[in-house]
């Protein structure tokens, strides 16, 4: 659903900010998926994965360090952006030990992923201490800061092998999750769009096939194997999906 929504909303969280909208007439979607989200000025709306939903509004973290993040950030309440979603495939909450992970701003999607699991533990890496501060948006966090790595702390639990890995961040990390455990769930993120299926910007080698990651993903099993032309989160300026 495509809908013009009035800005609720803009707060700082740590480096990063939180853009509120109203919910108006947009389901939030299953956690993981995304939204289209015009950022005013540009020409192309930015790939944004729900972050909250909560009180009849929609939070989207961004991390403000390109033209289209920082004229979303720049928003004022009152405001009025267009938001169509939610698209993509997002997690597989049937799920029995659910650990989340996540890294940067590739946090985005676990607030609300968090909430509709109940809230299960959760580890996420930072690079610094003032990006860590975003750490507050997930229940039961576990943090490292660089240099300690999430697979350093994932390494030390109880039972990893039979835990249900949920990740979203830079790529580098998402592949360390995968090797971790096959059935890991890994949200991933390629330049898009139009967010839907019909432009092939997000045109990315999934097992040697060209695979259009708004329709296949974002969220995918590390079973699929090699990947290929796909951008880590941490990489791209101009988006905060979680892909
Ligand atoms: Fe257009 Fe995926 S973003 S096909």
């Amino acid at each position: 659903m495509r809908a013009e929504q009035r800005v609720t909303g803009v707060e700082d969280v740590g480096p990063y900010r939180l853009l509120r909208v109203e919910r108006g007439g947009l389901q939030p979607g299953t956690p993981g998926q995304f939204f289209m989200v015009e950022a005013p000025g540009r020409l192309l709306p930015r790939p944004m994965s729900l972050c909250l939903e909560s009180g009849g509004e929609l939070g989207f973290l961004l991390d403000p360090v390109g033209p289209g993040t920082r004229s979303l950030a720049a928003c004022e309440p009152g405001q009025r952006i267009r938001v169509l979603g939610p698209l993509g495939n997002g997690y597989d909450l049937s799920v029995v030990r659910p650990v989340l992970v996540g890294g940067g701003i590739g946090i985005a999607p676990l607030p609300y992923l968090s909430r509709r699991l109940g809230e299960p533990p959760a580890v996420l890496g930072f690079r610094t201490a003032w990006h860590a501060e975003a750490a507050e948006l997930v229940p039961n966090a576990e943090v490292v800061i660089d240099p300690v790595l999430v697979t350093d702390a994932l390494a030390e639990l109880d039972d990893l092998e039979g835990a249900d890995l949920l990740a979203c961040g830079p790529e580098a990390m998402l592949r360390a999750v995968a090797s971790l455990s096959p059935r890991a769930q890994l949200a991933w993120e390629a330049p898009m769009a139009c967010g839907y299926g019909a432009c092939y910007g997000c045109a990315v080698e999934i097992d040697g096939a060209l695979r259009r990651l708004c329709v296949d993903g974002p969220v995918l099993r590390a079973s699929r194997g090699a990947m290929r032309g796909l951008t880590p989160v941490d990489a791209r300026p101009d988006t905060g999906v979680a892909a």
